[in-house]
């Protein structure tokens, strides 16, 4: 008994000596801006942590229809799709929510395709562009899906297997854009598309299989400049000009989304206007009336969501170094300002009364020293340290901004880490799970033992 006391006195003498001589605050500058919440609440984050466990990606219902409302509101001056980029985030219930708003599907895989059906969209609602046509597209198109050929080998083999129909031809229209490197889509060091010099090439396919294009496709980037965005729908219609069949133009997504406070988002009424009017001046040129398609992921996700996850530890790399918070998420959850130097609000729930700012360099839970969420901007592997309310052990910190390319974009399994599960904050302010946690069970099913 008494043994046990002494033990217990002794590593609570340990405990005391190694948390708190070490200050793992370093105060940041006075004045510091320290990200808020976005749409949830402290409250409701705990609530949610303790129904469902961390890490937990959670979408807002009421931000999902208010964007989808903005972008069916995109100016145009002869009709308007608006196309969910489903690769952004592909849960059932984000895409249900996007059908019932009337919203169609750009597809990149063969296997959206089949996603999106499942979840209730007709197959002539979907278009696809991919890098990959695998093989069974022929059947989605027998059912009514719309295939944009994205390269001149598509075009071939949609030609051989629909002679005589009619296709969409996703163009690079010769500049790209995009808020990196790795999200620009157009121009000479892109694959995307079919470059738009190859336009005889085009020509002489369509004539080889009796085809006509009905829809000329060009998305330019991911958070891509709007002035460029704009030159890019100008020079697509140049494009439009020299196929007489074309009637609906795609010109992609791409709006760029602010998601910590120094940055800008593209308002789409600012860039459409400019785009609707060459729409009505190429009415005036050819006497077509093209029907307008875009192609918003980011735009109607980015911040749609946000990503619960708890303090695991905090360390120190003494006085020369930084003080690192590491999250119970990192890689397999949110990748992209590893990837692309993406910079995501971080929200400290703080448990201890009046905390201060303090200046952290954020990690994820994966044994990587890039898996960072605090990278310097555009620099996925330079450390930033940002300012946030001081952080216990064991607190929550709320990843803001995670709604596109997070869950969907996942190293999943990565480190064995069970894929995290998503839920809906719905607009009467009840939670509804809308993806399960994985299980360890379901992180071995398809693995088969030596015989
Ligand atoms: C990814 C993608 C989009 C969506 O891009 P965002 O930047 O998320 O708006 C649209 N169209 C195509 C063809 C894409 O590949
Ligand atoms: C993107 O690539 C171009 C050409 O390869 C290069 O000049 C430019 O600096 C790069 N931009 C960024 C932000 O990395
Ligand atoms: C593109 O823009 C230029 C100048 O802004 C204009 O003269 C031209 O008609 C436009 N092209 C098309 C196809 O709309």
């Amino acid at each position: 008994m008494l043994g046990r006391v002494l033990l217990l006195l002794f590593l609570f003498g340990l405990h005391r000596a190694s948390a708190a001589d070490i200050d793992y605050c370093t105060p940041a500058p006075v004045g510091s801006y320290v990200e808020p919440l976005r749409f949830l609440t402290a409250e409701k984050a705990q609530y949610i942590a303790q129904a469902f466990g961390t890490p937990i990606y959670v979408y807002s219902m009421d931000k999902l229809q208010t964007q989808a409302q903005a972008a069916l509101n995109f100016p145009n001056a002869y009709g308007l799709t608006v196309r969910f980029a489903m690769k952004s985030s592909s849960n059932a219930a984000i895409l249900q929510t996007f059908h019932k708003m009337g919203l169609n599907i750009d597809a990149s895989s063969v296997t959206e395709i089949a996603r999106a059906v499942r979840a209730g969209f007709a197959p002539d609602q979907i278009s696809l562009s991919t890098q990959d046509l695998a093989d069974g597209f022929e059947e989605w198109v027998e059912k009514g899906v719309k295939i944009n050929a994205c390269s001149l080998d598509q075009l071939e083999r949609y030609g051989r297997a629909f002679p005589g129909t009619s296709i969409g031809v996703r163009f690079n229209p010769g500049i790209g854009s995009g808020g990196t490197n790795k999200t620009n889509v157009g121009g000479p060091a892109s694959s995307f598309g079919i470059w738009y010099e190859w336009m005889p090439q085009v020509k002489a396919l369509l004539a080889k299989y009796s085809l006509t294009c009905n829809r000329v496709h060009t998305h330019i980037g991911s958070g891509s400049d709007p002035a460029v965005w704009v030159r890019a729908a100008n020079l697509t219609l140049g494009l439009v000009a020299q196929l007489p069949d074309v009637s609906t133009v795609n010109l992609g997504g791409g709006y760029k989304v602010a998601r910590v406070a120094t940055e800008h988002s593209t308002d789409l009424q600012v860039v459409g206007k400019p785009v609707r009017d060459a729409f009505v001046e190429f009415y005036r040129n050819y006497g077509r009336m093209l029907h307008l398609e875009i192609e918003p992921g980011t735009f109607l996700l980015a911040n749609s969501a946000s990503l619960i996850t708890s303090v695991r530890d905090i360390v120190s790399t003494g006085s020369t170094g930084y003080n690192f918070v590491k999250l119970n998420a990192g890689y397999p959850e949110i990748i992209r300002p590893s990837l692309y130097g993406a910079q995501h609000p971080l929200v400290t729930i703080p448990s201890k009364p009046n905390p201060r700012v303090c200046s952290y360099v954020v990690v994820g839970h994966t044994c990587e020293s890039g898996d960072l969420l605090t990278p310097l901007p555009n620099e996925g592997s330079a450390l930033g340290a940002r300012p946030m309310q001081e952080v216990q052990l064991g607190d929550l910190v709320v990843v803001e901004g995670v709604g596109a390319y997070c869950a969907s974009m996942s190293t999943i399994n990565y480190n064995s880490h069970l894929q995290a599960p998503e839920a809906m904050l719905l607009t009467d302010g009840k939670v509804a799970l809308i993806r399960k946690k994985q299980t360890f069970e379901q992180l071995l099913q398809n693995e088969v033992p030596l015989p």
